[in-house]
């Protein structure tokens, strides 16, 4: 049963009868309020008004492939291989599927939900219907696993980068990409790699971006979305999608071909540890925060001299 039709026909959030659906979709009402039905059993709420019809709460941010499309500039339009679906199992683990169907070039999987989305250190990452962002770019890079570090901090970077915030919201990074917003998460990265020790690696860059969520039951850290940091503003997902496409297949393109030299002074300007006393979670390293090197490792100054810390060898938390 595809419900996407009778749920773009609802994203107005207006009241709709029975009876008009039924005929804008050339079904019977019976047929519709299966669909109703169905569209509950997902997780959307969709409202019931007596002798009136049907409405969701609040009008509905629907993404469309071809709008994102739209959005993106004309060479990576042409590049680009772009899957959106509804539902999935997790977006990163698409990409993995599509390279084993031989897809080849820059793919990039989007979805609406996905039942299995994975976070950092085997944590699940939240993803209702219809909310966020949940966006994978798959990509092959020539510069080997270890001229590899410092990419999850350019996708970072270029996430925070696309979005345009104003400075009032302080948004920030948080070694080595977590993207806040007055100190709260707004969006994480989940970096997947394949490929051998030397030459090109696949690359997979999954992002996780919090776009109209406002409430989640199971988040364990503070954390915030777009709308609820700035609510002045009307964010459409298709745009913010393009937005992030644009300056991350940029950034990257530099990236193979300089490294994260480049990205050291742009990055620092986002840094949130920087000055702060920090503790490495394990181990026993402490000292305050004094931004990335060229590598991107991230500096403390520990008393007894400079401490470089490689991303995933350990994590930061401020004391
Ligand atoms: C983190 O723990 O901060 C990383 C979260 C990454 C979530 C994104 S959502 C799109 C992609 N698919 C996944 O299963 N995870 C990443």
């Amino acid at each position: 049963m595809n419900t996407k039709p009778l749920l773009r026909l609802l994203a107005d959030g207006e009241t709709h009868s029975g009876e008009s659906l039924a005929e804008s979709l050339g079904i019977s009402r019976t047929a519709i309020w299966k669909q109703v039905r169905k569209l509950q059993e997902e997780g959307i709420q969709v409202e019931t008004i007596r002798g009136r019809g049907y409405r969701l709460p609040a009008p509905m941010d629907m993404l469309s492939e071809d709008s994102i499309r739209e959005g993106l500039t004309a060479s990576l339009r042409e590049n680009i291989s772009l899957a959106v679906h509804d539902r999935i199992d997790s977006t990163n683990s698409d990409i993995t599927r599509r390279w084993q169907q031989g897809e080849a070039g820059l793919l990039v999987s989007i979805a609406d939900c996905q039942e299995q989305g994975r976070g950092r250190r085997g944590r699940p990452w939240q993803s209702p219907v219809g909310k966020n962002l949940y966006m994978s770019v798959g990509v092959s890079i020539s510069r080997g696993f270890t001229g590899l570090e410092g990419l999850s901090l350019v996708a970072g970077l270029a996430a925070i980068e696309s979005l345009g915030l104003p400075e009032e919201v302080r948004p920030g990074l948080k070694w080595p990409n977590d993207l806040l917003v007055d100190g709260q998460k707004l969006a994480g990265i989940l970096i997947e790699l394949q490929g051998e020790l030397e030459g090109a690696v696949r690359v997979i860059v999954g992002i996780g971006l919090n776009v109209h969520m406002t409430d989640a039951e199971s988040v364990d850290q503070p954390w915030t979305s777009l709308s609820l940091a700035l609510p002045g503003e009307s964010w459409v997902r298709n745009r913010v999608a393009a937005s992030v496409l644009n300056r991350l297949a940029a950034r990257l393109d530099t990236f193979e071909q300089e490294g994260f030299a480049p990205f050291e002074e742009l990055w620092n300007q986002y840094d949130i540890f920087r000055g702060k006393t920090l503790r490495a979670t394990s181990g026993d390293l402490s000292g305050v925060g004094c931004g990335v090197d060229d590598a991107g490792h991230y500096l403390l100054e520990t008393g007894q001299g400079v401490q470089r810390i490689s991303a995933g060898e350990i994590s930061l938390r401020v004391v």
